[in-house]
């Protein structure tokens, strides 16, 4: 839409929640709750995005500095959602409208603002409304029989401190969300005053303004309650963070993933899957996550920013740490069957028919296809070629206390059980290490090669036994 400012209010001290942390940026699906509103107004199409920012300004700046296209209005003291919107003006454009959000009330939808914005039609005082059975909190919308109109107008909101016994019957009220045409804004704004119970400046004020200087005021109805609603104690987050994985879980479903239990997944980024892809109870899923078709994830995973490909068995307990930086990249092949309880680090790429089993760990590190670490083992810095047989409790020993060097295992290698395989290294294609070896020095192709005391028999030994007492 053409010269649609959103003004995000951002400015209250958020008392209730406890915590040293600003309340906008207390986390809701993995993403800010300031970041939650500025998707949708960035999926709005606005032209200027203010941001209003007064109780610890500096860190609510700073977390969201990766948004060049933000404009930051500093409200000192904060006297007011009236006088936040008023901080903002200056830098709004001279006509369209200003859609005025919270930055506490993250889970909006840009469907219900269109519509708001519809109603509006760019010259309307236009307020989201809701009808709230308890509305105990809220602006309740004053309505009164209009001669002009014919039906009830709109002709203030008052506030819950505010309202006298009958007011507080009402049950409409406003959700916090209006649009205002830019003409009026700076003229409206002028004419708040802080006549009231809490001595602020209160945006819902504009209404009564609106209509004193003969301007009509419209509203749109949502049913959503959780749209509308904003987080100003722990629970409040809580129960939005449940709402809004909800919905993920039903637009997955929607395209055709398989949930154990659509109450029992946390996506905290995004999670991108393909066809017949099921996931059992309890997975989270962090940053960017795809799955290919087909790929079963077993109960308990935790899978953060990695491309999983097609009919990958991940067994339960996985944990995969993918990094978004290019050397942190970690993708699985196809076919590959990792689990239960594998640990796989930034920098792993595994080949197609890999298996990676418990209690294994892989860092920065190359699988090529259809090779093997089935048991308590582990493997860092390592470039592992195909069909390898790493075995149960083998280490690459990549850190020498000041640097990390590399492990090369070319292809077909067999390494036995309980080898210390100390990096830099290279062991030959075919080689074979004998279990229980520590090799230091690169080995050769197609050989054995093993490093081990020769055992020792002692016939006449006895194993000792205790004493008598004397
Ligand atoms: C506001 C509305 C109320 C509505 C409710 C919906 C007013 C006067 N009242 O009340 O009618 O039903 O929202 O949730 O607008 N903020 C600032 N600077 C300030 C004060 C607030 O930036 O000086 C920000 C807050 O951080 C918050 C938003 O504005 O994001 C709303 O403020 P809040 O104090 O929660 O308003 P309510 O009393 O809930
Ligand atoms: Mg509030």
């Amino acid at each position: 839409m053409n010269d649609l400012n959103v003004v995000i209010m951002a400015g209250g001290k958020g008392t209730r929640m406890k915590s040293k942390l600003p309340k906008v940026l207390n986390e809701l699906g993995g993403q800010t709750l300031i970041e939650h509103v500025i998707k949708v107004a960035q999926s709005l199409g606005a032209s200027r995005k203010i941001v209003v920012v007064g109780h610890q300004a500096a860190e609510v700046q700073a977390a969201l500095s990766a948004h060049p296209d933000l404009t930051f209005a500093l409200q000192e003291p904060q006297l007011g959602t009236g006088h936040a919107v008023q901080m903002a003006q200056p830098y709004v454009s001279e006509q369209g409208v200003t859609l005025v959000l919270s930055g506490d009330v993250p889970l909006i939808t840009p469907e219900t603002l269109t519509k708001l914005l519809q109603v509006s039609a760019g010259e309307h005082l236009t307020l989201l409304t809701l009808n709230a059975p308890n509305p105990f909190g809220y602006g309740r919308v004053l309505k009164l029989q209009s001669q002009r109109l014919g039906q009830t107008e709109i002709v203030g909101i008052v506030e819950e401190k505010d309202a006298s016994p009958k007011e507080r019957l009402i049950q409409e009220v406003y959700t916090g969300v209006m649009v205002i045409p830019n003409v009026h804004l700076k003229a409206w704004l002028a004419k708040l005053a802080n006549h009231n119970v809490q001595k602020e400046y209160y945006l819902t004020d504009l209404v009564k303004i609106a209509v004193e200087s003969g301007h009509v005021v419209l509203s749109h109805q949502t049913h959503d309650v959780v749209e509308v609603s904003g987080v100003n104690d722990p629970a409040q987050l809580a129960f939005l963070e449940r709402a809004h994985q909800e919905r993920l879980a039903h637009a997955l479903m929607l395209n055709g993933v398989r949930l154990a239990d659509p109450k029992r997944i946390d996506v905290r980024g995004e999670l991108v899957c393909g066809s017949e892809v099921s996931i059992d109870v309890g997975c989270v899923f962090e940053g960017r996550v795809s799955l290919g078709q087909g790929t079963k994830v077993g109960a308990y995973c935790v899978l953060s920013n990695v491309e999983v490909g097609p009919g990958v068995t991940l067994k339960p307990f996985t944990h995969i740490e993918g990094g978004l930086k290019e050397s942190e990249a970690v993708s699985i092949g196809e076919g590959a069957q990792l689990g239960p309880f594998s640990r796989i680090r930034p920098g792993t790429r595994l080949g197609a028919q890999v298996h990676v089993g418990n209690f294994v760990e892989i860092k920065n590190s190359t699988l090529g296809e259809g090779s093997k670490a089935n048991h308590l083992a582990y493997l860092g810095d390592a470039s592992v070629g195909a069909r390898v047989n790493y075995g149960a409790g083998s280490i690459t020993a990549n850190y020498d206390g000041a640097n990390k060097h590399k492990t090369t295992i070319e292809d077909d290698v067999h390494v036995g059980s309980n080898s210390v395989l100390v990096a830099p290294l290279t062991l030959g294609a075919g080689g074979t290490v004998g279990a229980g070896s520590t090799i230091t020095k690169d080995t050769p192709s197609g050989a054995l090669t093993v490093s081990r005391a020769k055992a020792v028999t002692l016939s006449n030994w006895s194993r000792p036994s205790k004493k008598d007492k004397p």
